[in-house]
């Protein structure tokens, strides 16, 4: 393989730059030419494509974003769109293509790779920590530093205020930041779409709470499950004690990337070229007890993420 392609799409995540360093670098080491695709599947679509150099990817490992910029693309989503950006791929003489980013980026290059001769691996690129088949997706390490120093800062007011703080994070239907960070944080309470929770078991655990001491109490809620402002509401309406909530938003997506997600990123970046050089197609790579792996896309995509019920119940445990 002598020209490869890399883009990165959907959701932005730290750790991005720092694995388009490791692929543009691995790459070149390699002997490959290594074209960079700005704006996600839309920009391949579009033809905004460059050759990227050693010193393109100098002093990005430790920015936030993406260099390449993103985007969600419908147009990729037809087969029009995807026979438009086969074309593109054709006449820049691209025969592997890396694509950072989550399921539905994945989902994108599963599709261009069955339907023509174009090589994919994908990168798991997404604060969410959503994908089944990997321990951890980048991002999503330094989303929840994030997130705790967000939780540290809510502490000190809520404990002055005697109030019970409600913090509802990102994640979209996966509630691991949520877990992570309440879990981290010293949580009271964690609700994600995961687990069923009680509106009434909440009331109690904040009353008994109260009754044996405790000044503040934290509730993590991801968005998953949603409604920070009506659940503040009816907490203060039930249990007489002040309520707040915030609702962090796109704050958990900026920011330098943390050692762990560019370790993570850089390791991800090298193995993907290692993969498209063996010739592979269709694949993902990911870790798996501290080791990097590439898995078939399909056997990726329709994977399960395993239950974390042990980090829930511990940290219900040790919020006590
Ligand atoms: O997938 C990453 C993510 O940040 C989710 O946690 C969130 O639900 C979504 O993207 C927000 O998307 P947008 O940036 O398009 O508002």
């Amino acid at each position: 393989m002598r020209t490869i392609g890399i883009l990165t799409s959907g959701g932005d995540a730290p750790g991005m730059n720092a694995a388009i360093r490791a692929v543009v670098r691995s790459g070149i080491s390699s002997g490959m030419r290594v074209m960079g695709i700005q704006r996600g599947y839309n920009g391949l679509i579009n033809g905004e494509i460059y050759e990227m150099s050693r010193s393109s990817v100098s002093d990005i490992i430790q920015r936030g974003g993406t260099i390449l910029r993103t985007a969600r693309s419908e147009e990729f989503r037809t087969p029009e769109g995807r026979k438009k950006a086969y074309n593109v791929l054709k006449v820049f003489g691209i025969e592997g293509l890396v694509v950072i980013g989550g399921d539905g980026s994945f989902t994108g290059a599963q599709k261009l790779s069955q339907e023509f001769d174009i090589k994919t691996v994908g990168i798991p690129g997404t604060i969410d920590n959503d994908l089944a088949y990997t321990d951890y997706t980048i991002g999503f390490d330094t989303a929840l530093n994030t997130v705790l120093d967000a939780i540290n800062k809510l502490r000190d007011t809520s404990t002055s205020h005697e109030r019970v703080s409600i913090v509802e994070v990102m994640g979209r239907h996966c509630g691991d930041i949520a877990l992570y960070a309440g879990l981290a944080g010293g949580a009271e309470s964690i609700i994600i779409p995961e687990v069923d929770y009680s509106f009434d078991e909440l009331c109690k655990t904040i009353i008994e709470g109260k009754v044996r001491g405790k000044i503040h109490n934290l509730i993590i809620l991801a968005e998953g499950v949603g409604g920070a402002e009506e659940l503040a509401k009816h907490i203060e309406e039930v249990t007489g004690i002040e309520t707040r909530a915030t609702i962090l938003g796109h704050i958990q997506r900026g920011g330098s990337p943390t050692a762990f997600d560019r370790i993570l990123a850089s390791r991800l970046g090298a193995k993907a070229v290692e993969v498209l050089l063996e010739g592979k197609s269709q694949r993902v790579v990911g870790i798996r007890n501290n080791k990097i792996i590439d898995v078939d896309i399909n056997e990726a995509l329709a994977m399960q993420r395993e239950n974390k019920h042990d980090l829930y119940d511990l940290a219900k445990t040790l919020s006590y």
